[in-house]
């Protein structure tokens, strides 16, 4: 197989319209959410391709979120490490400071066009929640957010902002109280409400058809990427990357390049190590499973059951990956790498200090690996999606790492 030639046409073929990447994927659902998720299929479907509804969203990203975000080439950053050269997609230049708004404002049009009242969903970090708010806000939508208690006391700011935005935050204080229970708890009440709601999930999981839903809606990251990087330097980056959770931001960046010549890594958390429950490495440690009503691979005991999972970075800390990423690495297109906890915040801090940027906690994922090919291949580049902004982490990164003193970034001035 062509690595690359052999993804001329995948965006047509894939997934498949039950919804399929090869094995995974799929909508594994309880019989009373059935017709809702195929009333969402069914719209999605009627109005992707009508020149109205792109015409509205081309319109919203330009006016009202500020798009295209710029690619920018980190050469501080880059001179610290060798002759390799970073550059940057700045999603944390979107409105509201992160990817999440491209989804949710595609998804608050496609409420409106069928007819419901309400939003609801999950937030792990707060960047869904808060981006699906604003969505709300947007087009006059009531709107539901469940959120782990854990991260409730983490990502304040943030629930403090869907607040002002008129949203609801529901605690969610079963399990670990993190990601995983608040998607729990999302689907539960979305099993009730479904009449007059619809389900905005945060990321290129669940059931059909919402990873292929947003994949489309994020895919505008390496749409703009590709070209504004052309622009710059003529040629195609030698690789790109981004953070993994759920995999919005690193779909909406990877699949516009999986036809060209381009090293494809997803960066996940490895936390603070490779035991169970210190980490959220989904590539690295699960196995095929099911979670949440769509097959991929899964941080699961031998009973099928999620294991516990941690990350520094709220937005990863998440037992499952979605169905995509897991065939594009069964096919060999994607490879996955993992940082640790300190890696990442090494990175924020040099991001930071370097550049001017402070980072979201889950994207310095993404410029940690950045910094480590740089150290190993020493010249050609490497584009990093840059999820999302770091003010929601100051309050939390204080605390536990002061400025980063720590780290001794001035060993890095010559
Ligand atoms: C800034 C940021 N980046 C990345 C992620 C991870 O999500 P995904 O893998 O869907 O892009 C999150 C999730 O909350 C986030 O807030």
């Amino acid at each position: 197989m062509n690595k690359y030639k052999d993804f001329d046409n995948y965006l047509k073929e894939f997934p498949s319209e039950d919804g399929y990447f090869g094995e995974y994927g799929g909508a594994y659902l309880t019989p009373e959410l059935v017709p809702a998720f195929e009333e969402a299929d069914n719209a999605y479907e009627a109005i992707c391709h009508s020149a109205q509804f792109i015409n509205e969203l081309r319109r919203i990203r330009k006016e009202f979120q500020g798009r295209p975000t710029p690619v920018y080439h980190c050469e501080r950053l880059s001179k610290l490490f060798g002759n390799c050269q970073i550059y940057l997609k700045r999603e944390d230049l979107n409105h509201t400071g992160a990817h999440k708004l491209n989804h949710c404002m595609g998804e608050g049009l496609l409420a409106k066009f069928m007819g419901k009242k309400k939003v609801i969903a999950e937030t792990g970090a707060g960047q869904h929640g808060v981006a699906l708010a604003t969505a709300a806000a947007y087009f006059g939508l009531e709107c539901d957010i469940y959120m782990g208690e854990v991260d409730i006391a983490k990502q304040h700011p943030n629930v403090i902002r869907m607040k002002m935005l008129g949203a609801n935050v529901i605690p969610v204080t079963h399990g670990l109280k993190t990601l995983k229970e608040a998607v729990d708890a999302a689907f539960e009440a979305y099993t009730k409400e479904y009449h007059d709601a619809i389900y905005c999930i945060g990321s290129c999981l669940g059931p059909h058809p919402f990873p292929k839903m947003v994949r489309d809606f994020q895919s505008v990251i390496g749409i703009e990427a590709r070209e504004q990087f052309f622009d710059m330097t003529g040629i195609m980056p030698d690789a790109v990357c981004a953070c993994v959770g759920g995999g919005s931001n690193s779909l909406g960046m990877f699949t516009p390049f999986l036809a060209d010549p381009v090293e494809i890594y997803g960066v996940e958390p490895l936390g603070r190590g490779s035991n169970v429950g210190d980490h959220a490495a989904t590539m690295k440690f699960g196995t095929k499973g099911r979670l949440h009503g769509f097959d991929s691979y899964v941080l699961q005991d031998e009973n099928g059951e999620p294991l516990p999972v941690y990350s520094i970075a709220s937005g990863l800390d998440y037992p499952g990956v979605g169905p995509e990423h897991a065939y594009l690495r069964d096919q060999g297109r994607i490879h996955y790498e993992a940082v640790t906890d300190e890696e990442a915040m090494e990175a924020f801090f040099l991001l930071s200090r370097f550049e001017g940027i402070i980072p979201a906690i889950e994207s310095s994922h993404a410029v940690a690996y950045a910094i480590k090919y740089a150290k190993e291949h020493k010249s050609g580049s490497i584009l990093v999606c840059l999820s999302g902004r770091g003010d929601k982490d100051i309050d939390y990164v204080y605390e536990n790492y002061g400025c980063g003193e720590q780290f001794n970034l001035d060993k890095y001035i010559k």
